[in-house]
């Protein structure tokens, strides 16, 4: 999660000592908090997830999130950040903020994470797209720490070689897990003498990496490296997730084995929706979130509900898009919609009146969700 504005939500924050201010390529900083033992219980917090920092621009209070490259062992707050132009409220955060003085950080949050398995034998993928590489580096140096068995493969994608971000770190991490971390670098705008490591990261260069890195298993002959992955962390922008997302699907990997972390407004359906649904216009919704009543009109129901409401520029939560995180989790008070996929509620909790914003077309003239009761 970077550079997407929090918008009206209630975050907790407390003012943390910045320790730490590091350039690491010509846009992208890194910065570290200490975590004082009064509030070790609040800033506990999982790999993959991010913060908000709050600081004034233009005499405004605004606040950004910010995904965490730091494992939860390391005991420390450490973010990576990119400065997009030196017009952005990003550049004047990292332009005043010094070293020694306080900042507000709010507690941690984000559905980025896996469950940890620390007695299993797993095949972890990542791919990350330039500043993506945040959580997944969170994730990655978490695996290495806490499973012993998991082997983990990383294919990280930038414009040129001096646009990756904490290369040092990941060499650092090769050369203490030999065995069981490996990371290939793509450039899309540098040649590098081999094709195979020159493009974007999309559909076609998955079916490459799974034919040239991903083929051979020491530890299973009958099987290919690819045939055992468990899990794939994918995070970068909208585009290239919904690209690698479905090369992955359509190579074997479940929907609920594919986790990622947009890191843009993207109103795109990650996952194509397979199914017709009878058209209605002109649909009334009522939906209540943080305490404020909100009634509006959906053109159709041709998109999901999520997707129509961001569109219409409401501040409703998301994360994934796919059914799989649960941030979008609200209670349907009034009508009908189809819940096309789910991999996060329970049969009670669907009982129970629960969906999926991302993950519901309408099927009423009218609905009524409450975000707030979940
Ligand atoms: S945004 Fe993840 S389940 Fe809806």
């Amino acid at each position: 999660m970077e550079n997407l504005s929090s918008k009206a939500r209630q975050i907790e924050f407390h003012r943390l000592k910045l320790t730490k201010k590091e350039q690491l390529t010509k846009s992208i900083f890194s910065l570290e908090f200490e975590i004082p033992s009064d509030l070790k219980a609040k800033y506990t917090f999982e790999a993959g997830q991010y913060v908000s920092l709050k600081f004034l621009w233009n005499g405004e209070s605004i606040q950004k999130d910010f995904s965490m490259t730091s494992a939860p062992f390391e005991k420390k707050i450490a973010l990576g950040i990119k400065v997009n132009s030196d017009e952005s409220p990003v550049n004047t955060l990292i332009e005043n903020i010094k070293v020694g003085r306080d900042v507000e950080v709010s507690v941690p949050r984000g559905r980025f994470t896996l469950v940890s398995k620390p007695h299993e034998f797993r095949t972890i993928v990542g791919f990350a797209g330039g500043i993506g590489i945040t959580p997944i580096l969170s994730h990655f140096k978490n695996i290495l720490h806490n499973e012993p068995r998991t082997r983990l493969f990383l294919f990280y994608g930038n414009k040129t070689a001096a646009d990756v971000a904490f290369g040092e770190e990941l060499e650092q991490l090769k050369l203490k897990y030999p065995e069981r971390f490996e990371v290939y670098h793509f450039f899309s705008r540098e040649k590098v003498g081999n094709g195979i490591y020159e493009g974007r990261l999309d559909e076609k260069k998955v079916a490459l990496i799974i034919n040239q890195f991903l083929l051979l298993d020491d530890t299973d002959e009958e099987s290919t490296i690819w045939d055992a992955v468990d899990e794939v962390l994918i995070c970068g922008k909208g585009e290239m997730i919904k690209s690698l997302a479905n090369a992955c699907y359509k190579h074997g990997i479940p929907k609920k084995n594919i986790h990622f972390e947009l890191f843009e407004e993207f109103n795109e359906d990650i996952f194509p929706v397979e199914k017709e649904f009878p058209l209605l216009e002109n649909i009334e919704v009522g939906f209540k979130l943080l305490g404020i009543q909100h009634e509006t009109t959906l053109a159709n129901n041709k998109m999901r509900l999520l997707q129509q409401l961001l569109i219409q520029g409401f501040p409703v939560p998301y994360s994934c898009k796919s059914g799989i995180c649960g941030s979008c989790e609200c209670i349907l008070e009034e009508g009908d919609v189809e819940l096309l996929e789910n991999e996060y509620l329970t049969k009670k909790e669907e009982s129970a009146g629960k969906i999926l914003a991302c993950m519901s077309v309408v099927l009423s003239k009218k609905i009524k969700v409450n975000f707030d009761l979940v």
